[in-house]
């Protein structure tokens, strides 16, 4: 997931019928019944939904307890690939293959220690896979928002099959959203206050607000699950083992993605509070140890690359939020990336993070 491409308006849970927020152009773009190509005639991949930006989900109507969401970025860089080393947008040299495989396999290994960690239970199964899908003309205007470099009617993207989550189908879940402080007009003086003890660990004696933390986070999804956890024992039980166990797979230097909506999930499973993670696992990098290091680097005056901005504006939303959620409910532990604590706040954090602003 790139924060950058991440528009804070789409959160939303985007299911069936038409999500509100998604213009039509882009559903209408992906609805590939009418695609002449043996794979959409095998399959019949119906669209199911968006979400965050990054998987565009279907189902497959003779397997209906998968879905299959197609990783669009991945079709990008496949084409992107191709033109760089002089190929034609749809081939798959050796190279290319070998890459891709490659990072699949990191991936898939990561994957399995996050499902290890919090239980099978919790972490939908899912497998990847590099298959050569049908593309037209709308999806590529799509993918390369408006100017896609070629025309091609086939590419090589990755795919990943996951079991499909009932408690999302039925739509009675909530969802845990980390939201984006940086993308709103928030009070400076809240923003730095909040974040320099619930990141970077100042006065870990005192407590932020409830209302502060959740104007901060500024998520309607985040907002709701507070409020009905604090109302419901089963729920807040469920939601504390949650960012225990959030809390210890940290300290492994991994990060869990929580920008787009219902990446985690709260439902109930029979008379008991349940969470699953659909959509959370970071993929492509373990980013709480490199986030140690860009702080440095903001501490040492040197810029930052767009995606060492958007990486840490992901961070620190997800540590602000975890960390948040811990003090508001009472869980031990707390989240720590920064290396000389309070020491490494940047007063100029904000402004280096905001969001729509090209920055340093
Ligand atoms: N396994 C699943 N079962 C049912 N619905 C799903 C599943 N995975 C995703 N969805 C639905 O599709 C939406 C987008 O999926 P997600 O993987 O989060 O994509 P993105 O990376 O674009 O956010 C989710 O918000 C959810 O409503
Ligand atoms: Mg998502």
């Amino acid at each position: 997931m790139n924060a950058e491409n991440k528009s804070p308006s789409l959160e939303g849970g985007f299911l069936k019928p038409k999500p509100a927020g998604l213009s039509a152009s882009r559903m209408s773009a992906f609805n590939v019944d009418a695609i002449k190509h043996d794979f959409i005639r095998h399959y019949k991949p119906q669209l199911l939904a968006m979400g965050g930006g990054e998987h565009v989900v279907y189902e497959i109507p003779e397997h209906p307890g998968i879905v299959v969401k197609a990783v669009s970025r991945s079709i990008r860089h496949t084409i992107d690939w191709n033109i760089q080393h002089g190929k034609s947008p749809d081939s798959l040299s050796e190279d290319l293959d070998k890459i891709i495989h490659e990072y699949l396999s990191e991936d898939a290994e990561r994957f399995q220690k996050m499902r290890d960690h919090y239980g099978d239970q919790h972490v939908l199964n899912q497998k990847q896979f590099l298959v050569k899908l049908p593309v037209t003309a709308e999806i590529l205007m799509q993918i390369y928002k408006g100017k896609p470099p070629v025309e091609t009617n086939e590419a090589w993207g990755i795919v990943t099959v996951q079991r499909k989550s009932v408690a999302v189908q039925e739509g009675k879940h909530l969802a845990l959203v980390s939201g984006y402080s940086e993308a709103k007009p928030i009070d400076l003086k809240v923003y730095n206050t909040v974040t320099k003890h619930l990141v970077f660990g100042e006065n870990p004696e005192k407590k932020t607000g409830k209302n502060e933390f959740l104007q901060m986070q500024w998520s309607k999804f985040l907002s709701d699950l507070v409020e009905q956890a604090a109302l419901d024992e089963g729920l807040r039980d469920s939601l504390k083992e949650f960012v225990h166990q959030t809390i210890l797979y940290t300290e492994k230097g991994e990060i869990l993605d929580l920008a787009g909506p219902d990446n985690v999930v709260f439902y109930r499973n029979g008379n008991q509070w349940s969470y699953q993670l659909l959509d959370a696992f970071n993929s492509g990098g373990t980013l709480a140890t490199e986030t140690k290091d860009v702080i440095q680097k903001i501490g040492r005056k040197e810029s930052l690359t767009p995606e060492e901005r958007a990486d840490l504006r992901n961070v620190l939303n997800y540590v602000r939020t975890i960390n948040g959620l811990a003090e508001l409910f009472d869980v031990p532990g707390r989240i720590n990336i920064a290396p000389n604590g309070v020491k490494d706040y940047p007063s100029n954090l904000f402004e280096l993070m905001r969001l729509g602003k090209k920055k340093p």
